[in-house]
């Protein structure tokens, strides 16, 4: 038993010493390698897919680390890695989705826990918390967290978490990662960090206790999988995400796994040309005359501009926008492009427009929407990595016809 223990010690302290050495490499270099090594079976460079439901046991109980695809699978494993090196986490846990990924974030609460939730917000996390976790006895209360003397007050004895989205989804607001991880006291700070990914914000350097993504988004990066992640600093934590998935069953699948992994490596060129993209067409759209609003970080107007300058190493490819005639024109604007597609995603390689108000943020209350700052003339445009002046075009002709 003492041998087996001092074993274990040595190769957790050779594991974290890997760690640290891969720290000090690059972020594109840490994407690409984090976690990958070439198949020792065969050499193939690209991991395996391994789609298996079990693993053959040599006697009961003797395994090499995987019993049930439900509990673990390597494919899925070779991801968590990649993404803990990159978020700086204890590791992770890979879902099915992104939701169901923040439904493990929440699920660790008991009946009569109490949660703030950023008021701007993915739609689907107000529709999780109010229509299935308040069934369970869990509180959420709605706060401006970009105020965190807002977040102060609205804080209680029983609030264990503060789930943040920043920038959120659609308009862009920003928290300030830094001033909430002073004032969160027990409770987990938990950031939605699908917007920019470890490329350009690293919530857990901030102060934060866990990641969430919708890897579904820049991650994996190229519209072929739903996907989620748990990233957070506490190994306990860690185990008690696993622990809950397992229950739930809610684990990534093996080759969803892999076709993230493949989109990862190329992260960090992707989120540059994303981001460069948005900045030109965030100015195009700002100097256009029949446009009367854009919302970009990048942008030297943006309300929280110097914010975004401190937390962020760059802005996304993320930016919305209103016309000068409203929904209507909004409505008619959407239906008028040719090449940008009126998807319901965001962060691929496409470029993709939605009308928050009818499509992603639908499951919202007007009433939550217009606190939320969710116009019903709101644009949101995910930019993608073509040609600029062929997406810039595109926008103009579209406006053109709609105005
Ligand atoms: C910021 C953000 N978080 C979470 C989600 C949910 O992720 P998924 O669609 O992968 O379940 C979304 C989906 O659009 C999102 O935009």
């Amino acid at each position: 038993m003492q041998v087996a223990t001092t074993a274990r010690n040595r190769k957790e302290k050779e594991e974290k010493n890997k760690r640290k050495n891969r720290k000090q490499l690059g972020f594109a270099t840490r994407a690409i390698h984090a976690g990958q090594k070439p198949d020792p079976a065969t050499g193939a460079i690209a991991l395996p897919i391994y789609q298996t439901t079990t693993y053959a046991q040599s006697a009961v109980g003797v395994n090499k680390g995987y019993t049930y695809s439900r509990t673990g699978n390597p494919t899925v494993a070779a991801l968590e890695e990649n993404l803990a090196e990159l978020e700086g986490g204890a590791g992770a846990a890979c879902f099915a989705t992104g939701m169901a990924a923040i439904t493990a974030a929440f699920g660790l609460l008991n009946s009569g826990d109490h949660a703030i939730v950023s008021t701007v917000v993915y739609g689907g996390t107000p529709r999780l918390c109010n229509n299935i976790l308040s069934r369970y006895g869990l509180k959420f209360s709605y706060i401006d967290t970009s105020d965190p003397d807002a977040v102060r007050r609205a804080m209680k004895e029983n609030t264990k978490i503060i789930f943040i989205e920043t920038p959120a989804n659609p308009t862009l607001k920003l928290s300030d990662i830094r001033a909430l991880a002073e004032i969160k006291g027990d409770a987990k700070l938990i950031v939605d960090n699908t917007f920019l990914t470890p490329a350009f914000q690293l919530p857990l350097e901030l102060g934060a206790d866990v990641v969430v993504h919708s890897t579904t988004k820049y991650i994996e990066g190229h519209n072929t999988t739903v996907g989620g992640a748990l990233i957070p600093k506490d190994p306990k934590l860690l185990e008690d995400y696993k622990y809950f998935q397992n229950a739930v069953g809610t684990i990534l699948s093996p080759f969803n796994a892999w076709l993230t992994i493949r989109g990862l490596k190329t992260l960090d060129l992707r989120m540059r040309k994303h981001s460069e993209n948005a900045q030109k067409i965030a100015e195009h759209l700002e100097s256009h005359p029949k446009v009367s609003k854009v919302l970009y970080p990048g942008l030297p107007s943006f309300p929280q501009a110097e914010l975004a300058k401190k937390q962020h190493r760059g802005h996304g490819g993320m930016l919305a926008f209103e016309l000068k005639g409203g929904v209507k024109a909004g409505l008619k604007f959407a239906k008028s492009l040719s090449l940008i597609t009126l998807a319901e995603n965001l962060g691929a390689i496409e470029t993709m427009v939605t009308h928050p108000a009818t499509m992603t943020h639908a499951a919202m209350s007007k009433e939550a929407r217009e606190q939320a700052g969710i116009t019903d003339g709101l644009i949101r445009l995910s930019v993608g990595l073509e040609d600029v002046n062929d997406l810039i075009e595109d926008l103009d002709e579209a406006i053109r016809l709609a105005l």
